[in-house]
């Protein structure tokens, strides 16, 4: 969803270059993500997807380039000429404006649901212990999941355990959605309460880049499809021209062999 009235969430990546010690796996990459746009990021496995949603919350550094969110540099600040890379703090208190979801889940086993999803909160003492639980109660709800609160990760099936990670990511407000296959570790049966919770927040008008192999679920949700190979762009459209009449025959061919 992309309205005049959400302002906060605009994504800028320049010509980012990223490489694995001799490797260069991000080629000078630009996007352009608008506030509350949702845009699909697709391509074959190593092209680089992971990398760049990554260098988005600085989880990986950049060799050249510029990541914004909203003007402001999450792992860098101006310092005269150049950029100088933040302090682990100062990084960590930038990263709330981003929240991402990861194919693994990433929750700590020797929580539970509700110890999850305030930990982001009270680690940092954003607000007061019951305050949080209130709140993080409040989209155990949304996400379907009230009634498991108190299960560990080990009791929650994987789709459970998605949408407790969901939630956590949705904890501190953030202005904008990172997803990397957020379904692709699960049991089919399991997708769909996924997909139907993600498709929720891509109507609420938050910032939402999804890297996911579901095709049909893409062209649900995204305002724009960016299809990458080798570590670029390659095309870029809204979502029903890119998916259904690709220009570049690298897409062509990506999007026969998935469907
Ligand atoms: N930490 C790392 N060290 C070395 N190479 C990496 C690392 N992470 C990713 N790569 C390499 O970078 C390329 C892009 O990987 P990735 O971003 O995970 O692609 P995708 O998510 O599209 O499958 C691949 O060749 C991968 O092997
Ligand atoms: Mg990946």
């Amino acid at each position: 969803m992309t309205t005049d009235t959400i302002t906060r969430g605009r994504v800028e990546i320049r010509q980012v270059h990223k490489s694995f010690g001799e490797v260069e796996v991000l080629h000078g990459v630009d996007l352009t993500v608008e506030p509350g746009e949702v845009v699909v990021l697709l391509g074959p496995s190593g092209s680089g997807k992971s990398t760049l949603l990554r260098t988005i919350n600085h989880l990986e550094t950049i060799d050249q380039g510029e990541i914004t969110i909203d003007g402001e540099f999450i792992g860098y600040a101006e310092r005269g000429e150049g950029l100088l890379e933040l302090s682990e703090r100062e990084v960590l208190d930038r990263r709330l404006r981003v929240g991402m979801v990861f194919q693994q889940f990433n929750l700590f086993p020797h929580l539970t649901a509700l110890e999850n999803v305030t930990l982001p909160v009270t680690s940092r003492k954003l607000l007061g212990k019951e305050q949080a639980k209130a709140k993080a109660r409040d989209l155990l709800e949304r996400v379907g999941l009230g009634h498991l609160a108190d299960r560990y990760p080990r009791q929650l099936s994987g789709g459970q355990q998605q949408r407790v990670a969901i939630a956590r990511a949705l904890v501190l407000d953030p202005d904008v959605l990172l997803f990397d296959e957020p379904t692709s570790a699960l049991d089919p049966e399991l997708v769909a309460e996924v997909l139907g919770v993600i498709r929720e927040l891509a109507d609420q008008g938050r910032t939402l880049i999804v890297v996911t192999h579901e095709i049909a679920f893409a062209g649900q949700i995204a305002d724009r499809v960016v299809f990458m190979a080798d570590g670029r762009i390659v095309e870029q459209g809204e979502a029903e021209q890119l998916l259904k009449a690709p220009r570049e025959p690298r897409t062509r061919e990506f999007l026969r062999r998935l469907l």
